[in-house]
């Protein structure tokens, strides 16, 4: 068999795994989500998830994809040919997820212009100027066009040289710039109401979709559930610590989530503005939070949309791979091929879902295309694709195969093996089984 190809350094696969969890889902999507949901309640069952599911589905990812050493949908294949729809349904949330994620990368991108164009300047007008922009019908969707040109860019050239790079650079500026937001956030009078709607729970707001909201949001957060970290732990080489990877990256990904949260919450009290603001939320309080700050609000902001913008490509650009990777060993596609004609598709699902905030276009249940997209992947989708491949490692799978790969055959200490396994056969799919009946339950009454 050829040599697959490896990430270029630990580092480097590090970097690019934490790269594809670290994006919107952290900094745009967690504080609006939270924010919906009620807030601390919703953040504590989040972080439960993320350290009990989202580590081990992390893990099994990991795990399934370098025995396999095979993308998502050959990885379930190769083992039994019943499995493959589970990979292929992964593909699916690929391309549904890239039906609107590019459409807020797209805002990203424009925002780098508008706060270089002088966006800072009249703070009084940055609310109704971010809900003008994304209803209008054609400017973001020049935008949504731009960056899903530089994700084809990046993803024609291949796994390492792109992806890698992208990802050493822009981890450190995004924390470093959300550690300053958080920083004058938290200066400003009435701040801390902010921090107790984030961290105090009132448990009184838990309901069946509150749960859900927050398992989704674990699942989205770190990419799971839709094969992309089997198709990226499919090129991580033999010797690697698969156990001390998925804890740095899960780690990594909450972090960033938690500090984005610090960064918006006390900032918007102190503003007076409704927890739950929707998804304008850092588009609206981060140029506002930096707006009397003069040219250096300017340039901090600047700053911000640039991470920004670079964090949701390391995302997006493992979303398209995933797609991408089943076109080339599934279907046999070139390379270019494959990224020309799954990105054409997926620009074609983004006009629907950008249109669908003008509130032009089909709806389903009442529901815009933009909404259906995110609710179907997050809530649905990643969730069920998770419990799949738990059910898969668990009752379909070798357990010493298991065994040897995690611990590189022993080599490496996992005293907790039984419990992961006991999680990844019972728990898991259990869980994750009820959390979905009683969250869609909840969403039809
Ligand atoms: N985790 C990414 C984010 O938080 C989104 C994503 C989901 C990427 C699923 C890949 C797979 O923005």
């Amino acid at each position: 068999m050829e040599k697959r190809e490896n990430w270029g350094s630990k580092i480097g696969f590090i970097m690019a795994a934490a790269g594809s969890a670290v994006g919107l889902g952290n900094i745009w999507k967690f504080p609006f989500t939270a924010g919906n949901n009620g807030g601390g309640a919703f953040v504590l069952i989040y972080l439960i998830f993320v350290a009990i599911i989202g580590f081990s589905v992390m893990l099994t990812e990991f795990g399934v994809g370098r025995r396999r050493q095979l993308a998502a949908v050959g990885a379930f294949k190769s083992v039994d040919k019943r499995w493959t729809f589970a990979g292929v349904l992964g593909v699916l949330s690929g391309f549904l997820i890239m039906g609107f994620y590019p459409v807020v990368g797209g805002w990203a991108l424009a925002y780098v212009f508008k706060v270089g164009g002088g966006l800072l300047s009249n703070p009084a007008a940055i609310g109704d100027s971010f809900g003008a922009f994304i209803t209008n019908p054609s400017t973001p969707l020049m935008w949504m066009v731009l960056y899903l040109i530089l994700n084809v860019v990046i993803v024609v050239k291949g796994i390492s040289s792109g992806i890698e790079k992208a990802g050493k650079i822009l981890m450190p500026l995004l924390f470093g710039i959300l550690i300053v937001i958080a920083i004058k956030g938290l200066t400003l009078p009435g701040a801390m109401a902010g921090m107790e709607f984030l961290f105090k729970p009132d448990f009184s707001k838990v309901n069946g979709s509150v749960v859900l909201a927050a398992l989704g949001q674990a699942f989205f957060s770190l990419s799971l559930g839709m094969g992309c970290m089997i198709t990226y732990g499919s090129y991580l080489s033999k010797k690697e610590n698969l156990v001390q990877n998925a804890a740095i990256v899960t780690a990594m990904d909450t972090a960033v989530a938690l500090l984005a949260g610090i960064a918006m919450f006390p900032a918007m009290f102190a503003f007076g503005m409704e927890p739950a603001a929707g998804p304008g939320l850092v588009f609206v309080v981060v140029p506002t939070l930096f707006a009397e700050m003069g040219a250096m609000g300017s340039m901090f902001a600047l700053m911000f949309f640039v991470a920004l913008t670079v964090a949701a490509l390391t995302s997006s650009v493992s979303l398209l791979e995933v797609v991408v990777a089943f076109l080339i060993d599934e279907k046999q596609f070139s390379r270019k091929k494959a990224v020309f004609s799954s990105s054409t598709v997926m620009a074609l699902l983004c006009i629907l879902a950008s249109l669908s905030l003008g509130g032009v276009g089909p709806k389903l249940f009442g529901t815009g295309a933009f909404d259906v997209f995110d609710l179907l992947t997050d809530k649905i989708f990643l969730a069920i694709g998770g419990m799949l491949l738990c059910i898969f490692a668990g009752w379909r799978l070798n357990k010493q195969d298991l065994y040897d790969e995690i611990t590189n055959k022993g080599e490496i200490k996992f005293g907790m093996f039984d419990t992961w396994y006991a999680l990844v056969k019972y728990v898991i799919p259990i869980t994750i089984a009820l959390v979905a009946i009683s969250g869609i339950r909840q969403g039809f009454e």
